[in-house]
């Protein structure tokens, strides 16, 4: 198969190559820097930028599967401009993608898969939301999550399959949320933030990218919840990494607002509680490698 990723020099992009390519798949990608264009066989970059509405579009050609995961990084200071990017990188990009594909009505397009985010789902501590919540929160990245989910579900009227993974925490030693985390626990002044009873529904690397692959081999349909099935509160996270690294935890956490005051908005990242049930996509099949925190995190950082 032929599949084209928006997204692919990042963190989850970079991984799931990896995995495409060990299957034998041949990969598009589009890149917005145009010194990360590679020219290979099986692994093709094309430019494009959607802010100025460009694209090459030989990208598409022969493409049967289009996996979306451009979007600016979230894990930087929410000032206005930078949270109109990280609207714009994801609902402009998709946009571009959906006006090209209805421009070649003879492509052979089957099934486009999003990364899309927990954020939409209400604050939770207790109880545990799926993907037929239509409950959702108000908050900046809510906002970002439907209008990303919208400019994708368009792609329906092209009678292309549209599939959204909502992910959550990715755990990873590349990159992402983990190694941030790690750094003051390395150092021994790691503490939990505010109650530390915040849940934080996450997945390992691994498993997300082979989550992406079920995807595409089963020709998956509509949202599912990219989470393991045991979600850990912030306090059972950061004694989780702890341990593994064989560090003492003896600070009290971290107020919220000395984090507000350090990152603004973007705390929210830390402290909101998403509660988030892994059912629909055990019951299509999928078999998580890495279900517990501690066995994650072991194999990311023993
Ligand atoms: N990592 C997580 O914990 C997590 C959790 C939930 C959801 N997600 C979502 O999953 C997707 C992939 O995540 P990731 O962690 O792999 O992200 P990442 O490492 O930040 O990579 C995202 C990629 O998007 C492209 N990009 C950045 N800014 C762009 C812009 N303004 N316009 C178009 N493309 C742009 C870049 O590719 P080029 O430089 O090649 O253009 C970049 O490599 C993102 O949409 C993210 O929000 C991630």
């Amino acid at each position: 198969m032929k599949i084209l990723i928006t997204g692919a020099t990042g963190l989850i992009g970079k991984e799931l190559v990896k995995l495409l390519l060990a299957k034998n798949h041949s990969v598009h990608y589009l890149t917005t820097a145009k010194s990360k264009i590679a020219n290979q066989a099986n692994y093709q970059g094309f430019y494009w930028n959607p802010e100025e509405g460009k694209i090459d579009e030989n990208c598409i050609f022969r493409v049967d599967v289009i996996i979306h995961l451009a979007g600016a990084n979230i894990a930087k200071r929410w000032t206005n401009a930078y949270k109109q990017e990280i609207i714009e990188s994801r609902t402009l990009s998709g946009e571009l993608l959906f006006n090209l594909i209805k421009k070649h009505p003879n492509h052979q397009i089957k099934q486009i898969i999003s990364a899309s985010g927990t954020a939409i789902y209400p604050e939770s501590f207790s109880k545990v939301y799926d993907e037929s919540t239509t409950e959702t929160e108000d908050s900046f990245l809510s906002n970002v999550v439907k209008k990303w989910e919208e400019s994708v579900n368009r792609f329906q009227v092209l009678g292309i399959k549209v599939c959204k993974l909502r992910t959550g925490i990715v755990l990873s030693n590349k990159g992402g949320a983990l190694p941030e985390m790690i750094k003051p626990i390395k150092l021994g002044v790691g503490a939990g933030m505010g109650s530390g009873k915040q849940i934080q529904s996450w997945i390992h690397i691994h498993d997300l990218v082979a989550l992406y692959y079920l995807a595409v081999e089963k020709q998956l349909e509509g949202i599912y919840n990219a989470v393991t099935p045991n979600p850990v509160s912030n306090q059972e996270l950061t004694k989780a990494i702890a341990k593994t690294l064989k560090k003492p935890l003896f600070l009290p956490n971290i107020p919220k607002f000395v984090m507000q005051l350090l990152l603004g908005e973007m705390c929210y990242l830390l402290f909101s509680s998403k509660n988030l049930s892994a059912q629909k996509i055990t019951a299509a099949g999928f078999q998580f490698q890495f279900p517990e925190i501690e066995k994650a995190i072991n194999d990311l950082y023993a």
